[in-house]
């Protein structure tokens, strides 16, 4: 296996029903971590791009969150509609997708 050029990780934490910090799990995580794979595969990307799912982010209130690394960026209130977006500007563009950021100050 090749060194990715991208690594993207899908928070997929998931937390008791009426936990304080609520969970990614609830948000949608699910459906927007088997796009991303689909969108690999259809993609055959498998040797410039990583999808991991993950464990907590941090700003749980913003999922579902994804974080696209080696940039570091965060995006929040991921659905599935929003990953074709983020595989073409960002994972293959190289322009993060500016609308779906989380906030500075949150992350
Ligand atoms: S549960 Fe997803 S960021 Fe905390």
């Amino acid at each position: 296996m090749s060194k990715p050029v991208k690594h993207v990780f899908v928070c997929s934490q998931s937390r008791p029903d009426g936990h304080p910090r609520g969970s990614c799990s609830h948000k949608g995580c699910k459906e927007v971590l088997q796009t991303f794979w689909q969108e690999l595969q259809q993609r055959n990307a498998y040797d410039r791009i990583a999808v991991t799912y993950s464990g907590c982010l941090g700003p749980c209130d913003q999922g579902a969150n994804v974080l696209v690394y080696p940039e570091g960026v965060l995006y929040g209130h991921v659905t599935k509609e929003d990953v074709a977006e983020i595989f073409d500007s960002h994972l293959v563009d190289d322009v993060p997708v500016e609308r779906l950021r989380v906030p500075a100050g949150s992350w």
